[in-house]
């Protein structure tokens, strides 16, 4: 096992995740901010970023994989093959290559490397912009243990983290990337319920998100099963059960399974 510590880090394509990433190092306090180097094509938010965390900035992707040696690419799936064959001429001497990006394998990634070149695969979801995320993380070809657990480190400043055989990735994009949406619908779905039955809309909102905060907190921290824990809540002949079968005529079991198989599969289509 090789002895990996990080001393300059290059984010290419700070956007959402990618600014989150810049974040979740600064916290970490590993590496300075001297030593980040984050781009992306426009200028202005990458000024932005400089002078709110004094982090270095470019918009020239090949300068900042240069100075760095990890890399995290942080740009859409589409613009992956792009960047990778702007940069590639700047792998070797053990740089590591971190990526992001829904659907690019390991594989793929490593194709448009030099051989040999260590590359980690991470699937975050946005609740990790506010430190709640969920990432799974796996090394490819030739990553050593210890890349993915300097990887699993950065990712857990982001909330909880899972290293996972690869070929789990598209389940797990499906479930824990895709999933905060659909959470977002049944939080939606409550609230107007709540409105319906009177509530104004802001507390019918909190009480949706909160149920469902309190309600995963319970899930984590008990480590019950969900059924369970859903049995504690349904008195004999109370209305919990009145609405239990609601949601079973309405289908929302099989709805949210189909919701995540579909998106599974979609997964596995991001990236040619
Ligand atoms: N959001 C999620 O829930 C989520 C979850 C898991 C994984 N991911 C993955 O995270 C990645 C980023 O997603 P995001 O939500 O952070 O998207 P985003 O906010 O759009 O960020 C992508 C950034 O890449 C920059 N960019 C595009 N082309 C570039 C290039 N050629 N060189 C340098 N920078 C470039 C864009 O900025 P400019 O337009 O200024 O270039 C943009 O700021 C995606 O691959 C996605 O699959 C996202």
């Amino acid at each position: 096992m090789s002895e990996y510590a990080i001393e300059r880090v290059a984010v290419i394509g700070a956007g959402k995740m990618g600014t989150t990433l810049v974040h979740a190092f600064l916290q970490d306090g590993d590496v300075g901010p001297e030593n980040i180097i984050a781009t992306r094509r426009k200028e202005e938010p990458l000024s932005r970023l400089a002078a709110a965390e004094g982090v270095q900035t470019t918009t020239d992707n090949r300068e900042a994989a240069a100075a760095a040696d990890m890399i995290l690419l942080c740009v859409k799936p589409q613009g992956v093959s792009e960047v990778l064959e702007e940069i590639a001429g700047e792998f070797g001497g053990g740089k590591v290559l971190v990526s992001i990006a829904a659907g690019a394998t390991t594989a793929m990634l490593e194709e448009s490397l030099p051989e040999g070149t260590p590359v980690v695969r991470a699937m975050p979801n946005t609740p990790s912009l506010i430190g709640q995320g969920m990432t799974a993380i796996c090394g490819g070809r030739w990553a050593e243990p210890d890349h993915v657990e300097v990887t699993r480190k950065i990712f857990a400043g982001m909330g909880r983290t899972v290293v996972l055989d690869e070929s789990y990735f598209n389940a797990v994009t499906g479930l824990a990337a895709s999933g905060p949406a659909f959470v977002y619908i049944i939080i939606e779905s409550l609230a107007e319920g709540g409105v319906k039955v009177g509530l104004p809309r802001h507390i019918a909102t909190e009480c949706a998100a909160q149920a469902c905060l309190g309600a995963a907190s319970m899930v984590l921290e008990t480590q019950s099963a969900p059924a369970l824990l859903k049995d504690d809540v349904t008195t004999p002949a109370g209305c919990t059960m009145d609405g239990i079968l609601k949601l079973e005529e309405g289908g929302l079991r099989v709805t949210l399974i189909k919701a995540v198989v579909e998106a599974t599969k979609r997964a596995g289509e991001l990236v040619e």
